[in-house]
């Protein structure tokens, strides 16, 4: 377990990194103490501090909330990537939004290599798109059922197939908009969600499941995905004097004493950076 971690209170560490935005110091903590078997952590220096020094609660379903443009996908693929190559875990791309080849090219920048990843199956990545473009209900012997329904069970089963094959331990989903969308009415929306989370939560993964932020995140309704998750986070770009700055704050994170105060992250061409005692004015 972490015990340097905790004998070593986040202020102290943050005044180190806020001299110039830069972590000076080598890691403090050494992931070879975090207990794998219960927290799988991001690697991402900073967020796990904000998560007392571990990462997120094994087999957990976090909302990653946040307007466009402001870091989830590349949030997303980090947590995967570092899966990888720091943790020797394999993981499971889901995405209903982007190209499957465009994101990989995209990912390049950061200097991921989703390709290679992807060959030596370490990664796999599912291309849900399709699930915007069924509109009938799909004939199941002599019975049919909803177009919805059966993108639903069939997007869990492809999940939990490829995360058999494997033997994944990190999900991202991006993004859960998409999906949701289809479900205007609440009370259908929640039973989706719901069944949702419980087909990603018998994965046993630790996911990642990416939202876009409808309204601004002070006046936003919150959604039923919001209670229904074991964690959320929140990714806002905010306008301060001195320009725009991002923030990373952990509203929810069960089991976890998280740092909730809002922290300003940037996006580097190594991917995100969060300095966990900076403040935000
Ligand atoms: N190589 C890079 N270096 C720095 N910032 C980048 C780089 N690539 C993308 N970005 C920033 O990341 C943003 C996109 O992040 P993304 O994770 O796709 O956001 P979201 O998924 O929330 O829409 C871009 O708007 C840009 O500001
Ligand atoms: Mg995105």
């Amino acid at each position: 377990m972490l015990t340097n971690v905790r004998k070593c209170p986040l202020r102290r560490r943050g005044v180190e990194v806020s001299n110039n935005l830069k972590f000076k110091q080598p890691i403090f903590y050494k992931i070879s103490e975090v207990d794998l078997r219960e927290y799988a952590p991001t690697g991402i220096e900073g967020v796990d501090l904000m998560l007392e020094g571990y990462g997120i609660p094994r087999g957990y379903v976090v909302l990653v909330l946040g307007s466009p443009g402001c870091g989830k996908t590349t949030l997303g693929v980090q947590f995967l990537y570092n899966g990888v190559v720091k943790f020797n875990e394999n993981g499971i791309l889901v995405l209903l939004e982007e190209d499957p080849e465009m994101l990989k090219s995209n990912m390049l920048r950061f200097g991921w290599d989703l390709y290679r990843l992807e060959k030596e199956n370490r990664i796999a990545i599912i291309d849900a798109s399709p699930i915007r473009f069924i509109t009938k209900g799909i004939k199941l012997g002599e019975t049919t059922i909803g177009s919805r329904e059966f993108q639903l069970l069939s997007l869990i089963e492809k999940i939990k197939k490829e995360s058999e094959r494997l033997n994944a331990k990190r999900l991202v989903i991006d993004s859960l908009s998409t999906f949701t969308l289809q479900y205007p009415k609440e009370v259908e929306r929640r039973g989706a969600v719901l069944n949702l989370i419980q087909g990603i939560a018998s994965t046993g993964c630790t996911t990642l499941l990416i939202s876009e932020l409808v309204g601004s995140s002070t006046e936003r309704k919150y959604q039923i995905e919001e209670y229904l998750a074991h964690g959320v986070i929140l990714l806002q770009r905010l306008l301060r004097a001195g320009g725009v700055v991002h923030a990373f704050m952990i509203e929810k994170m069960r089991k976890v004493n998280h740092d909730v105060q809002p922290r300003p992250f940037k996006i580097t061409q190594n991917g995100i950076v969060v300095f966990p005692s900076e403040v935000i004015f």
